[in-house]
């Protein structure tokens, strides 16, 4: 019995002191870190009590967004399609060059170009519930809104906000000297985007019907143009990281710059493909907006078709030549 017993005491010292081993090894990558990709927040850490309660809820509401506060939303209905935050902020916010969030608590209030005024991070928030989910606005003091800048806030305390982290912005891409071709894009996509998002860019709902399983690119359920989504060096930056979903990493992508281009640009043609709420009134300050933002006045020479699909070079140059500083 003795025996058994100092067993035991032995085996659970062993566990008790992998485990303080394993985090320290973890405490280590994280003060280490320079890439996202190694500090994915551990949710087992979400702390117990109400804030952690709403972390949890929050990060929820990233993942099964349409459950929670679609259309047919069991906890209210703000958003006005069936896609999930987290098919646009993979991985909950928390993948490299994703839109990554990790940094975005601590980056608000900030001073937005497209509203032209200072937003508060409940109102970004809003921005992409209204957006690319062609919604109404969550109230700020919501249950909801609280919970998902909880969440917002616990993964931020997670990266060592000084550094600048791998990830954290869109993924640096080439630009073509000549304008992207959405024939080109068309084929691209046949070959590469339809077996998953459609044929007509309708995307897949699961089998409940709850929410998408792959998201629409276009039509009356995608993104609305006045969503970052809809421009096409944004895009282009994002499908070279992500997509097609299951054949791509960040570091190993599977579009060359070319062809993310292409693609974005066939997506994003409001010639052949509409969208819900054309209408937008965004950027007050023409001399604030974006250059591969589609829809004039600018402070610039060029059309609205080039500073749609480019060429982007001759802008950017014009614009550095002014000392205005070019925003993609
Ligand atoms: C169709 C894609 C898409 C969907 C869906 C989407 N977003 Fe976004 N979101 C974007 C893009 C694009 C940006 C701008 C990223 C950039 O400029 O690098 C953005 C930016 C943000 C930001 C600001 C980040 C920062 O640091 O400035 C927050 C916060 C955010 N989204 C929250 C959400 C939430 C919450 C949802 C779900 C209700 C959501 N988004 C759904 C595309 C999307
Ligand atoms: C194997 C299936 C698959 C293929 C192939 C694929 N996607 Fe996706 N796509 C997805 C899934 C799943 C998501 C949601 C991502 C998530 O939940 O992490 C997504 C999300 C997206 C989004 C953001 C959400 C939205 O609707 O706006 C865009 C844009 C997109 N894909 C474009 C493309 C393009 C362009 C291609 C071809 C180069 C492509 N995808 C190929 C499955 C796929």
């Amino acid at each position: 019995m003795k025996r058994f017993k100092f067993i035991f005491i032995l085996a659970t010292g062993l566990l008790f002191y992998s485990c303080l081993r394993q985090s320290e090894k973890k405490q280590h990558i994280i003060a280490e870190a320079d890439t996202i990709a190694t500090i994915v927040p551990d949710t087992m850490q979400i702390p117990e009590g109400k804030f952690g309660a709403a972390v949890r809820y929050g990060r929820e509401l990233f993942i099964k967004t349409a459950y929670y506060i679609g259309p047919n939303g069991i906890n209210g209905k703000f958003t006005g399609n069936k896609m999930n935050c987290t098919q646009c902020h993979q991985h909950a916010g928390t993948k490299p060059y994703s839109f990554n969030l990790v940094k975005a608590h601590e980056r608000y209030p900030m001073y937005r170009a497209r509203e032209g005024k200072v937003l508060s991070l409940g109102e970004r928030i809003n921005n992409c519930v209204t957006r690319p989910h062609n919604g109404v606005p969550i109230p700020l003091d919501s249950k909801e809104m609280i919970a998902m800048l909880s969440y917002l806030k616990w993964i931020n305390e997670k990266v060592p906000n000084e550094k600048w982290m791998e990830g954290e912005e869109a993924l640096a891409i080439s630009f073509p000297d000549h304008a992207a071709n959405p024939e080109k894009g068309k084929d691209l996509y046949k070959l590469k985007c339809q077996r998953c998002h459609g044929i007509n860019g309708e995307g897949k709902m699961d089998a409940a019907g709850v929410a998408f399983q792959y998201p629409p690119l276009w039509g009356p359920d995608a993104y609305q143009p006045g969503s970052s989504m809809h421009r096409v060096i944004k895009q282009a930056q994002w499908i070279k990281a992500n997509m097609p979903f299951d054949s791509v990493s960040w570091d190993k992508p599977v579009l060359t710059d070319e062809e993310a281009f292409d693609i974005a640009a066939f997506v994003n043609d409001d010639r052949i493909h509409s969208r819900p709420n054309p209408v937008t009134f965004d950027y007050p300050f023409p001399e604030d907006k974006a250059i591969d933002y589609g829809k004039g006045p600018y402070i610039d020479t060029f059309s609205e078709l080039q500073h749609k699909f480019g060429p982007y070079k001759p802008i950017i140059l014009y614009w550095k030549n002014k000392r205005w500083k070019p925003r993609f």
